[in-house]
């Protein structure tokens, strides 16, 4: 199998189908990533709210793509009782934008653009950049300055998915994920980040500790620093979904260290 291979194939860039608009998101989140408040413990990370114009995150939910246009990401690991996949998923910036109906496709367009942009990765790197420094060995001084590879996907999960805790794996270096709830009821599906306990309680089955749940609430976004070494451990996950919580839409953007081809990462069991 040849799941984590990386190969040299970077996708090309999203073309904006309205610039203006593209700008804007832009700028309002680079604002945002540059006001919010970073956390160093228990890895370095920061939770945003407000992060698109509030025309612009009426758009995205507007114009969240028919389920359709997703693909099953891994059937195997993700399913149901039923056997159905309760993570789907659709790689914007390696050539999905098509698979949304025309209708649709412009906004998609212009959020992937703007969060393939070098303003938006300087900005988060910025912020992030002691915990970057140890991800990719290097002074905080060279974080900003090293190639970064972004890849943007909307994810979509349903009733009975979860991910235990994990650290994400290489190549990558920066997870931001940006939730798009249509309202506040499902405020209990964030992202939770763990610590690893002490060695008695591993003895008995309860390694981590939730240290806190992103709050899953309209035009919000978490995004932290990928570590898994003796220094930092980026545990976070998900408990399962349940069966009246409803869908749960986000966009996830990760920022690689190096290109990795879209049948790897697709298929790949630790990212
Ligand atoms: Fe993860």
């Amino acid at each position: 199998m040849s799941a984590t291979v990386e190969t040299a194939v970077r996708p090309s860039p999203v073309a904006a189908a309205n610039p203006a608009r593209r700008d804007k998101i832009v700028a309002h989140l680079v604002r945002r990533v540059a006001d919010a408040e970073v956390v160093d413990a228990p890895f370095q990370h920061m939770y945003l709210t407000e992060v698109f114009p509030a025309d612009v995150y009426a758009q995205v939910i507007a114009n969240l793509p028919e389920r359709s246009a997703y693909r099953p990401l891994n059937i195997k690991r993700w399913h149901n009782a039923r056997g159905e996949s309760t993570r789907d998923q659709l790689f914007l910036s390696e050539g999905e934008v098509d698979r949304i109906d025309a209708a649709k496709r412009e906004v998609w367009a212009d959020m992937t653009s703007a969060m393939e942009s070098e303003d938006v990765q300087r900005a988060v790197f910025d912020r992030l950049r002691h915990d970057v420094a140890i991800r990719l060995g290097c002074a905080q001084a060279d974080v900003l300055s090293r190639p970064m590879y972004p890849s943007v996907s909307l994810v979509r999960d349903f009733e009975d998915y979860k991910i235990k805790p994990h650290p994400d794996g290489h190549p990558r270096t920066i997870t931001m994920q940006f939730y798009f709830p249509h309202d506040e009821s499902q405020v209990d599906l964030g992202t939770s980040l763990y610590k690893k306990r002490p060695l008695p309680y591993r003895l008995i089955g309860r390694p981590f500790e939730e240290v806190k749940r992103f709050p899953f609430l309209p035009n919000s976004a978490y995004a932290f620093a990928v570590n898994d070494c003796d220094e930092r451990q980026s545990y976070h996950g998900r408990e399962t979904i349940g069966a009246s919580s409803g869908v749960r839409d986000s966009m996830l953007v990760m920022w690689l260290s190096s290109p990795m081809a879209f049948a790897a990462r697709h298929n790949s069991d630790k990212m």
